[in-house]
């Protein structure tokens, strides 16, 4: 046997190792991937130095992951493996909002928000009003719709970025009303740098490539019987709307957070100068029952 036998018998070999696997498309999965691998090794001529530098990059990758760091969401998100996953996944809700990257900085301990109360601890940001509809496609309300919304403060930082985090700040768990309404104050989001200490940060500035994310806040909405959506409103003119270091812009989620400087308005709303708006409506469809 010369070597291209060895290696082309080591890929039928391995992939007819999963003969036996109960679930078909598990099986599926595992084939393409090591055709797909080991065509790669091949075809860049994998040296060995370049596989152990690899396999210590991805233990770097885990070994910086705990409950609040999520290094391998970053790494799916910054070469773009989410958003390809997040596009071929969206044809499936048609008519819905389109949907975008989660991201590393959801958390389950948010507080629940009455309608109209507040995500932001004093002084996190310039103030910021939200306010929307979520609807279905056919423009009905979907009422006691929960709505996760999470953002960074107005450094760029989010809550569980801080050492010394008492508890979730700058995000909240909402209902929608009867009228399919919602709304809630925050902060004015900032554009802001993902991770960069850790191997991510290391392979991005190996690659030449820049941390920065345009400003944005979450929302992921989930009422049971609709495909559940997780995206993000930009804000228009942002400078990195053309530049996300995670390629999740979609130009229909971008929006105008309107300033306002009027101090009787801000009296009204109980808050300082200036302060912003964001109305914004959010589209769901229904989860299609099989005949
Ligand atoms: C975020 O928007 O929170 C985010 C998304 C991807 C990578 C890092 C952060
Ligand atoms: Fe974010």
């Amino acid at each position: 046997m010369d070597d291209s036998v060895t290696a082309a018998w080591l890929t039928k070999a391995v992939v007819d190792s999963a003969g036996a696997a109960r679930d078909g498309r598990t099986r599926a999965l595992f084939t393409k991937l090591i055709e797909h691998l080991h065509a790669f090794v091949r075809e860049v001529e994998l040296t060995p130095q370049e596989w152990m530098s690899a396999i210590e990059f991805l233990t770097a990758t885990g070994k910086k992951c705990d409950d609040f760091r999520q290094e391998f969401i970053l790494l799916s998100d910054t070469t773009g493996i989410s958003m390809l996953v997040d596009a071929l996944a969206s044809g499936r809700a048609s008519g819905s909002t389109e949907s975008t990257v989660l991201g590393p900085f959801f958390t389950l301990d948010a507080h629940d928000v009455a309608a109209g109360g507040t995500i932001a601890k004093e002084g996190s940001g310039y103030p910021l009003f939200v306010s929307g509809h979520v609807r279905d496609t056919l423009g009905r309300p979907i009422a006691n719709a929960p709505i996760d919304v999470w953002e960074t403060d107005g450094t760029g930082t989010y809550d569980v970025q801080y050492a010394d985090r008492l508890g979730p700040d700058c995000r909240g768990r909402l209902r929608t009303d009867a009228q399919g309404a919602f709304r809630f104050r925050g902060v004015l989001p900032v554009s802001y740098s993902i991770p960069s200490d850790g191997p991510v940060g290391a392979m991005l500035s190996a690659l030449g490539r820049h941390s920065m994310r345009p400003a944005h806040v979450h929302f992921k909405i989930e009422p049971d019987g609709y495909v559940p959506l997780t995206t993000a409103i930009y804000v228009k003119g942002d400078p990195y709307l053309e530049a996300d270091a995670v390629f999740s812009v979609k130009p229909s989620l971008v929006s105008d957070y309107r300033r306002h400087e009027g101090a009787g308005e801000a009296a009204e709303r109980g808050c300082s100068v200036p302060f912003y708006t964001l109305e914004r409506d959010f589209v769901l469809a229904p989860v299609s029952v099989p005949a």
